[in-house]
């Protein structure tokens, strides 16, 4: 069975065609980074004008590279939700529009189960149940996953993602969007110890997130002096980021302890970052925990994720009718 996945929740208008495995045949990726840089953020309204100018192209682009016929594609699958209400439309809309002009099924894809099935496309995947960190820019929680449509939420952030705190964080230094990987950069020759942030919510035993505390003490710090020499400002980047990674691995191995679960995973945007990779990779060795991350392509918004959930509900025949709508919440 060959799926065709299509992606559009926030800033990225992506198609893919994945079959049985799951195995990417193809994924394509039509970024909008350089509409949004000037704002220093994503533009709902104009998300959804790039998304419109960019869907057709991309699903067709997506179905040549792929190498099939139209007629070898069983179903189409596109996020549903959450994400921005009009950049969803677009994507669920057009899906809507060509699975029925194809006379083929439609499945509707929770864009946070999807960034868990970015487990699934590369390399091995963890065994059930593992706990898996959400980090992306618009959610951060932990799940228990048991099977590939059982996730248990065990914590959420209360305000900022993670994602959302390294961009605001950059946006603050002057140093552009998407914030993650120009603070990542610059945090590699910078001292993480400079600066002793706080490490808030790591003192509560629950599961919650909360990164607006960080990102005030790098407001106050910033409003003292804003630094201008490249070293202070990798220093301040070192510093944020180290804060903000100790506690997504710490909250992330405490909840795998909690549940008696032996392994872990970290998917999203966030998930890309290096030091959050290297330094999971170390504290859930010391602990006897496995860890999983995709590949760092598969971690940001893509459609072969969108598929690969597809092809699991479309397996289950859990599609849905022409009448179904967007959501722009969880739960
Ligand atoms: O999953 P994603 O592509 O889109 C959402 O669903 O939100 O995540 C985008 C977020 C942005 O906030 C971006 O700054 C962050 O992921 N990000 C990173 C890195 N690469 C992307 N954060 C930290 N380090 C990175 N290398
Ligand atoms: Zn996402």
């Amino acid at each position: 069975m060959f799926v065709l996945g299509i992606e559009s929740s926030c800033d990225d208008t992506a198609a893919a065609v994945v079959g049985e495995g799951p195995r990417v045949l193809s994924s394509v990726v039509a970024s909008q980074v350089d509409t949004h840089r000037a704002y220093g953020g994503v533009v709902p309204e104009l998300a959804s004008r790039r998304h419109i100018e960019a869907v057709s192209f991309v699903v067709h682009e997506a179905l040549e590279r792929a190498g099939l016929r139209l007629a070898e594609i069983a179903a189409v699958a596109a996020t549903r939700g959450p994400g921005l209400v009009g950049s969803l439309l677009v994507g669920f809309s057009f899906a809507k529009g060509f699975a029925l002009a194809r006379g083929l099924p439609l499945v509707g894809v929770n864009h946070l189960e999807a960034h868990v099935h970015a487990l699934f496309l590369e390399g091995a995947p963890p065994a059930y149940p593992f706990v898996v960190l959400l980090a992306s820019g618009g959610h951060t929680a932990l799940y228990l996953v048991t099977s590939p449509y059982g996730m248990e939420l065990l914590g959420q952030t209360r305000d900022d993602a993670a994602g959302e705190a390294f961009d605001k964080v950059a946006k603050m230094l002057g140093l552009g969007y998407p914030g993650g990987p120009v603070i990542e950069r610059l945090a590699r020759s910078g001292d993480p110890r400079r600066h002793p942030f706080p490490r808030p919510a790591l003192e509560g035993a629950g599961f919650d997130f909360s990164f607006s505390g960080i990102k005030t003490a790098v407001v106050r710090r910033i409003a003292r002096e804003l630094p201008a020499a490249e070293e202070a400002v990798a220093d301040l980047a070192a510093s944020f980021q180290e804060a903000v990674v100790e506690v997504l691995v710490e909250k992330l191995l405490r909840a795998a302890e909690a549940t008696h679960c032996p392994r872990v995973a970290v998917v999203g945007g966030v998930a890309a970052n290096g030091r959050l990779r290297e330094r999971l990779a170390a504290e859930a060795e010391a602990r006897g925990v496995e860890a999983f991350l995709p590949p760092p392509r598969w971690c940001g918004d893509n459609a072969a994720m969108v598929a690969a959930a597809g092809l699991y509900l479309a397996r289950a025949g859990r599609f849905c009718g022409p009448e179904a709508d967007v959501f722009t919440r969880n739960g």
